[in-house]
């Protein structure tokens, strides 16, 4: 029972002059939590984007189900990629469209149902997310951050994805509210026994939310474990981040 739903090989991406992704390798096991952490601007959210095929890498392999998305036919590569649900770093609603229309987007655009059928089954993945039918109207510059992240994980969940990718899903928000979203989005994953992948910076959250937990540095995974490691561990660089420490190897890059 360890089939890799997703699997990544000497991923590269430089922007410029700036080498961002340096031969990134990955497996994550179907129906598994990975937590991938790592300091800011180190290419985390890139990582995610290669994947979604949202940037297009320099080189590298990135399976999804044994085949590689990178040389696959746009068709095959498109169908594997829509396998994948994603909740964006900054939410990434519509401020144009209401809270249920963005819920609906993906079957709007696609002109897959009627409006008042995508509305009824938008109310109902809002629904999941402890969202009632009062906010569905509204426009999302109406609601508080904790529930555009709601909104924006019910989105990310309408269409029962496989794959599920959360880009600091619990940035911005306070603990409580962090450990609310945290625990729908187990919740969400569980039900639908998706594969997912989390990005996060709160030590806190990637215990809640991974089985692994990888480390992002210097353009490569540079430890991988447990997730109950990531607290135990005494790799110098998983030590210093995870206990926030100015000191260690890594360096940032301060101009002086
Ligand atoms: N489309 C882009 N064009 C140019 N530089 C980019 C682009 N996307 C990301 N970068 C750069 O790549 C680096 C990694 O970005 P990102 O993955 O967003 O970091 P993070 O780990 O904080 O999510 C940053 O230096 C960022 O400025
Ligand atoms: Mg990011």
């Amino acid at each position: 029972m360890s089939e890799i739903k997703i699997r990544i090989r000497g991923l590269k991406k430089h922007f410029g002059a700036k080498k961002v992704l340096d031969g990134v390798d990955l497996d994550i096991a179907a129906g598994t939590g990975l937590v991938v952490i790592g300091g800011s601007g180190t290419g985390k959210s890139v990582l995610l984007k290669s994947i979604l095929g949202l940037v297009t890498p320099d080189a590298g392999v990135i399976e999804i189900d044994e085949v590689d998305v990178l040389k696959a036919p746009a068709a095959q590569a498109r169908a594997l990629r829509q396998q994948i649900g994603m909740l964006f770093q900054n939410g990434a609603l519509f401020d144009s469209l209401s809270v249920w229309e963005n819920v609906a987007f993906g079957p709007l655009a696609q002109r897959k149902v009627s409006r008042a059928k995508a509305r009824d089954q938008a109310i109902e993945v809002l629904a999941q997310v402890g969202l009632g039918a009062d906010v569905a109207g509204l426009s999302p510059s109406e609601l508080s951050g904790g529930m555009q992240k709601r909104v924006g994980l019910a989105r990310a969940i309408a269409a029962r994805p496989a794959i599920m990718f959360f880009d600091e899903p619990t940035t911005g928000l306070d603990p409580i509210m962090g450990a609310v979203i945290d625990e729908l989005i187990v919740d969400c994953v569980k039900k639908l026994g998706s594969t997912s992948i989390a990005i996060t910076h709160d030590m806190a959250s990637a215990q809640r939310i991974g089985d692994k937990a990888a480390m992002l540095y210097d353009g490569r995974i540079s430890w991988t474990g447990p997730a109950p490691e990531l607290l135990t561990t005494t790799d110098p660089v998983v030590e210093q981040f995870t206990h926030g420490r100015a000191h260690g190897p890594i360096k940032m890059a301060l101009r002086k």
